[in-house]
């Protein structure tokens, strides 16, 4: 969604700035940042000391930081670090433009959540153009899962209205886009307004855009399983467009702490969906995301989630270490939580089970011929780069000249991508 949000910030600039290379050259150098994790938002401070010597140099150069960093810190931020200028939350963006203006004379701090204004008013048309966007419909979340902190950073859940994603979705493949990625922190949850003002769900968007012409693949990211609702489960079988591919966190294999992290699923209806999904689309690649050492877990706990990973069998995953995020119910649960080492030795067993189906699920497209969309060039010159509908990276060399989609032969595979050949 940061890569996105980007994209978007840029582009409402388009007129009167342009993107440079260096920060040594730059007027205004933003950080889009990340605070989900510990160590995400550490990274921000850890840079500052480059952009330091960089303002040295060049007292007009403004530092802008954005994102959900801004956001949990806010002002508290500028206090910390003169160098910055102005903090913008993930809701602020359409003031963008003014604040580049406004920073000249002051330090600016824009945090309010007015999501739908957002939306409306970053909504003229795209500039950026890919064979593979990012376009984001639903913002912000209403779970608070106990460990998260996103629900106080991007807000309270608001979906776009389906004609905007529409038009936006048509404009990009009008300039050569083959494949869209809808985003939200819980896209699932989708529920924008149509046009004739009634609420519709994701399975219903896509089925609406599927119908754009020119748009290859449609993917979607990140779900809750409680919002796996059956017509988005269907659409996995019946669509040609939907890739056969779900990002479906699960974060641990225990009802004990799924419970306690407030997940509000048990193990079975996570299982019963992944069940449900592989009868409807049999070759979906299932990915998820882990938090191993979450306070209270024991190892049998941990050996829970070590079988569910074994029970589904994941294409491909994201697993990380509880880390404790100001304001988020868990972070006061001190006493229990667990120690570092033992949290190291958890997150290496697990990803070494992870790693493992990874390889095989890649290995598994040895000798096969696959469609690859092809999304950049390597270093030499016949050397492409592009990915398969199961979202998997493809590195391959081709003797004439390729361009959008090619039949691809894979040779080797490796845990992170595939090589293939174009005969
Ligand atoms: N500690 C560790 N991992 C976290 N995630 C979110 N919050 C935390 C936290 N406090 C992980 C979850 C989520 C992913 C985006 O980041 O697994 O799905
Ligand atoms: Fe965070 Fe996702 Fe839970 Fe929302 S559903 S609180 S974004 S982990």
């Amino acid at each position: 969604m940061n890569s996105y949000d980007s994209d978007r910030l840029l582009e409402s600039v388009n007129d009167t700035h342009k993107q440079v290379m260096s920060p040594e050259q730059a007027d205004f150098i933003v950080f889009n940042t990340c605070h989900i994790r510990e160590k995400a938002a550490e990274k921000i401070y850890s840079e500052l000391g480059k952009i330091k010597k960089i303002k040295e140099h060049n007292n007009n150069t403004k530092l802008i930081i954005t994102g959900c960093v801004a956001q949990a810190e806010g002002k508290a931020m500028i206090r910390r670090q003169p160098l910055i200028d102005a903090v913008i939350g993930p809701q602020m963006y359409h003031e963008f433009k003014n604040v580049l203006e406004e920073v000249q004379s002051n330090k600016v701090i824009k945090l309010d959540f007015e999501s739908n204004n957002k939306f409306k008013k970053l909504n003229q048309k795209r500039l950026i153009f890919n064979k593979s966007s990012f376009v984001s419909i639903q913002e912000g979340c209403d779970k608070f899962c106990s460990f998260c902190v996103v629900p106080f950073t991007r807000g309270a859940e608001s979906s776009r209205k389906s004609i905007d994603v529409y038009d936006e979705v048509t404009n990009l493949v009008d300039n050569g886009c083959s494949e869209v990625i809808l985003l939200g922190q819980n896209v699932n949850a989708y529920h924008g307004l149509n046009n004739l003002g009634k609420e519709i769900n994701l399975a219903d968007l896509i089925s609406s855009i599927e119908k754009i012409k020119g748009l290859k693949r449609i993917s979607y990211t990140t779900s809750h399983p409680i919002d796996m609702c059956e017509d988005l489960i269907f659409l996995h079988g019946s669509s040609n467009t939907l890739n056969p591919y779900l990002h479906l966190p699960v974060q641990s294999g225990s009802d004990k702490i799924l419970k306690l992290m407030n997940r509000k699923y048990s193990r079975k209806f996570y299982l019963d969906i992944i069940k449900k999904l592989r009868k409807e689309c049999p070759d979906i690649a299932l990915s998820s995301d882990f938090i191993v050492g979450y306070p209270g877990e024991t190892k049998a706990d941990f050996i829970e989630t070590i079988e569910l990973v074994k029970q589904v069998n994941f294409a491909q995953a994201y697993s990380f270490k509880y880390s404790s995020r100001v304001g988020t119910k868990s972070s006061r649960l001190l006493s229990e939580e667990i120690c570092d080492e033992e949290k190291n030795d958890r997150l290496q067993a697990l990803q070494e089970i992870l790693n493992e189906q990874q390889k095989k699920f890649n290995n598994s497209f040895i000798s096969k011929n696959v469609e690859v969309l092809i999304k950049g060039k390597g270093k030499k010159d016949n050397q492409y780069r592009g990915t398969t509908k199961w979202m998997q990276v493809v590195n391959f060399e081709a003797v004439k000249k390729v361009n959008g989609f090619e039949t691809v032969k894979i040779i080797k595979a490796s845990n992170n991508s595939l090589l293939g050949e174009v005969l």
